[in-house]
This record gives structure tokens, sequence and C-alpha cells, in this order.
């Protein structure tokens, strides 16, 4: 046995972290279902570094030093258990299974209790980046047992991406299931982000006029200061391709129907039972669904909207920069909701995740990755108690400062009859949190009514009802 790890499953993702572990001077064993594939990659870039292919599931085994590393890179689902299924009898105690997909976390929780019964770690890692992540250093979120990550950590930290300090963007995460979460809650963050910065064009390109090419430049603009992220990057780059056929601005020429796989979704979903809300990432895949609805928008082709004009050159200019103002406040409230989304989880499930930590690793290699998160990492360094990023001093100021243009875009978006389901809801959850009181206090009067379902007071301990078919008078009941 000569290698430190394997990979199983040498599709895109799993060839390049392949190719990343051998870069970086380790020993890699490769498997995969149809041998071909194992041999291509060797062939392809068995140059690179030190590959042992491996044909046969006992070869592979076989060529790990022990304690084995196993990574499987494989679709999730069903395709992860029947390789699980495979390797596991295979191995020996205290050996690793990495799951590097994008497995829902409660199959990871599923997992790693059977193969802690037989001794085994499984070690359920969410992996952000994409492919070109995967092979020049993506961010890697492990779960699994501290005593996994003492064998696995420095591996996944030598491949990893590394932030701008330098420090790896890798860290162990939490017991079991806690990596695979935060994984979910990233990509749910990244479809937010994605909504965000759509619903921007969309109003930089129908209230304000603009072309393709100079929102592309306005994004550029913007990625020069504190929206500097990726996704913003590569925003201003789809913005500025020219369709080769057609000559057209490539983003007119693409379906308007967005897809999704499903971690976006899985995220509100997990949310919905946590109690936490996350309206952004929310309002983000319902987005996706309704313009995925080709029916129901032919339907309703042609109902009425406000006709309006774009704004003047001028008027357009000073909208920009507030819309500038209103994509970054939803995005602090966007962060916010998914932080606390984690936190509840951690609470939850026992994990104690370091809520600082998943911004520092966050700053590179991933989707998601921005200066901005470097603030998330000092803001939650100052007080590890936040009980929202909206709390601290920094993030409160500047979206103070943003409010009013804020307002005032969702205003002229609903005049102008532009959606924006993201603007709008995370404006709604900033004035809710704010709000010394809610009309909950009506909900629960009317749950009363008719479910005698009663109510706490503002005056007294205790839970009350009040008897509304007869006299109205009120009733201690607990
Ligand atoms: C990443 C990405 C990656 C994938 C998304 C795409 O972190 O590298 O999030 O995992 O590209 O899952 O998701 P949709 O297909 O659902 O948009």
């Amino acid at each position: 046995a000569t290698a430190q790890i394997g990979v199983t499953g040498l599709a895109v993702m799993g060839s390049n972290l392949a190719r990343n572990f051998a870069r970086h001077g380790h020993t890699v064993a490769v498997h995969n279902r149809t041998y071909a594939k194992t041999t291509a990659l060797v062939e392809e870039h068995g140059r690179e570094g030190n590959f042992v292919p491996a044909e046969s599931a006992e070869d592979f085994v076989a060529a790990l030093e022990k304690p084995r590393r196993l990574i499987i890179m494989v679709k999730a689902g069903d395709p992860t258990d029947a390789v699980i299924d495979e390797f596991a009898p295979l191995l020996d105690e205290g050996d690793m299974i990495i799951d590097g997909g994008n497995a829902h976390f409660a199959d990871t929780r599923r997992r790693e209790k059977a193969l802690r019964e037989k001794g085994i770690h499984f070690v359920g890692t969410g992996i952000s980046g994409g492919e070109e992540g995967a092979l020049n250093g993506p961010a890697i979120m492990p779960g699994g047992s501290e005593e996994s990550y003492k064998a696995l950590g420095p591996l996944l930290e030598s491949i990893a991406a590394k932030a701008e300090d330098g420090a790896p963007c890798c860290v162990h995460v939490g017991p079991d299931a806690a990596g695979h979460f935060v994984k979910m809650v990233h990509n749910g963050i990244e479809y937010a982000d994605m909504q965000l910065i759509a619903e921007a064009y969309d109003l930089l390109r129908n209230v304000a006029g603009f072309t393709p090419a100079r929102i592309a430049e306005t994004f550029r603009g913007w990625n020069a200061g504190r929206l500097d992220s990726y996704l913003i990057e590569i925003t201003a780059e789809v913005l500025a391709h020219t369709d080769a056929a057609t000559g057209r601005p490539f983003v007119d020429v693409v379906a308007d129907e967005a897809e999704q796989k499903g971690t976006g979704r899985w995220t509100v979903q997990t949310a919905l039972d946590l109690g936490t809300p996350v309206s952004g990432i929310a309002e983000a895949v319902f987005a996706r669904s309704v313009s995925g609805h080709r029916d129901l928008r032919a339907a309703a082709r042609e109902l009425p909207g406000p006709r309006r004009e774009f704004l003047s050159a001028d008027e357009a200019e000073a909208f920009a920069a507030r819309v500038e103002e209103a994509l970054y406040a939803s995005k602090v409230v966007s962060y916010a909701q998914g932080w606390n989304m984690i936190a509840a989880a951690s609470a939850e499930y026992g994990w104690d995740i370091d809520l600082g930590a998943m911004a520092a690793i966050w700053r590179g290699g991933c989707i998601i990755r921005a200066a901005f998160l470097d603030r998330i990492r000092s803001a939650f360094a100052a007080d590890p108690a936040l009980p929202t990023l909206l709390a601290d001093k920094g993030f409160a100021e500047e979206v103070g400062r943003a409010q009013d243009a804020w307002r005032s875009v969702v205003t002229t978006a609903v005049a102008h009859g532009v959606p924006t389901p993201g603007f709008s809801a995370a404006l709604a959850y900033y004035d809710a949190l704010r709000a010394e009181r809610l009309p909950a206090a009506l909900t629960q009067g009317q749950r009363d009514f008719f479910g005698a379902h009663t109510y706490r007071r503002v005056d007294r301990e205790g839970s009350f009802h009040t008897r509304w078919s007869g006299e109205r008078d009120e009733e201690r009941t607990a």
C-alpha cells in the first residue's frame, strides 16, 4: 500500500480532486466503475503526480495506506449508498470513508451512524468551488469525528483554497453531518446571492434602460467595492458575452427558465423544520420555479402592468447607485438568515459549529467567496454569541445608511412592475426584526377566537383564553 488517499468516482469533480491531491505531492489511488475512465485519467494527467490506478474495489482498498482514506465522488443519493455497500465490507476499523458529494445531511447522519457501529469513520464533506475549484483549491467542509479529522485534516488543508491571509479554506465543521449541513446552507446562500444579483440586473435593464454591456460595466465597478465577490465578477463576464451565432447579447438568447438540482430547496425545507426564517433563500428557490412554469407564464402574459418609461440618463445613474445599496443590504440580510440557520441546527444536533470559522473558510475557493466574508468572520470574532449579523455594529451602520435607497429601489420596482422578491423579502425581514410591535398579537387573538389556542399577555405571566362566544371574560389556562 502506497497511497495516502483514494478517490473513487472519476467524473470531472472526482478527477480534478484526485489531480489536486497528486499535484500536492500525495500518492492517490484512483478507481472508477468503468476502468477506462481510470486509465484515461492516468494517461492524460499521470505526469502531474503519483497515481495508482485500481481496476477492482479490492485493488483500490489494497492500494491505500492505513488508516485508509477513501473519498467517494459519485452522484448523491442511491449511488452513494451503493458505493458504501461495495467498500465498507473491505475496510478495517479506523478507516475513513469521505463522501465529497452534495448529500442531504439526513442521509449523512444515517450513514455515519451505521458505519460508526462498524468502527468506520464516515466523513460527510462539503466541497465547493465547482470543477475549477476541485482542481485548484476548493473550500472544504468536513464533518465526522474529531479523530478522523486528525488523520484527514492535513491532507484536505493542503489541497484547499487559501484565503488572503494564507489560511486554508478547510476546517472540521463538527461531528456527523455538520459538514454536509453547512454545505447545503452555503448553496442556499448561493441561490439567494444569485437571485439578488438577477434582480439588480433586471432593474438596471428594465427600469434604468441599460444594455447588458453597460450593466456588465456597472457590475465591474461594484466588484471593486464592498460587493467584491466571485459571483459579481462572473456576472459581469456573462453579461458582457456576445452570442457568436446571432451577435446578440448572450443573456438574451438563453431560455429564461432557471433550473436547480435541489440543495437550495433542501435548505428551505430544512429551515421550515428548524423554524428559522430564510426568506431570502426561499424567494430565490421560488423565483427559479416561477421562471420554469412556462404554462403559468403563458396564461398570464396579457395581464396588465404599469406602463412606464425608462428613467432619464441622470436618474438612471443615481438609480444604479441605489440598486447597489439595496443589493448590499439585502445580501447582509440573507447571510444573517443563513447564519441563524446554521446556529439553530448546531444547537439542535449538538454540533458546536464555530460560526466565525464558517465565514473564514468561505473567503476562498467556494462559489460565494467574497471580501464580505471576512467582515462576517470579524463580526463573530468580536462577539461569538452575536444573535444576528444585523446586530453587528459595522453591518448595522451600513444597512442603516442603505435603508433609504433600499426602500426607494423596492418602491420603484413595484411602480415599474419589475419583480424583486429577494429585495422585498429582505426589507420586510429587516422591518419585522426592528418593529417594536408586530401584528402577531392579532394572529394570536384570531387563533384564540376560533380554536381556543390561548395567548400570552404583555403584562402578566401565564397562558390565557377569552370566552369569545360568551361573556368575553378571560380565564387563565396555565
Ligand atoms: C459549489 C456549487 C455546486 C453546484 C450547485 C449548483 O458549491 O461548488 O454550489 O455544489 O454548482 O449545487 O446548484 P444548482 O444546480 O441547484 O443551481
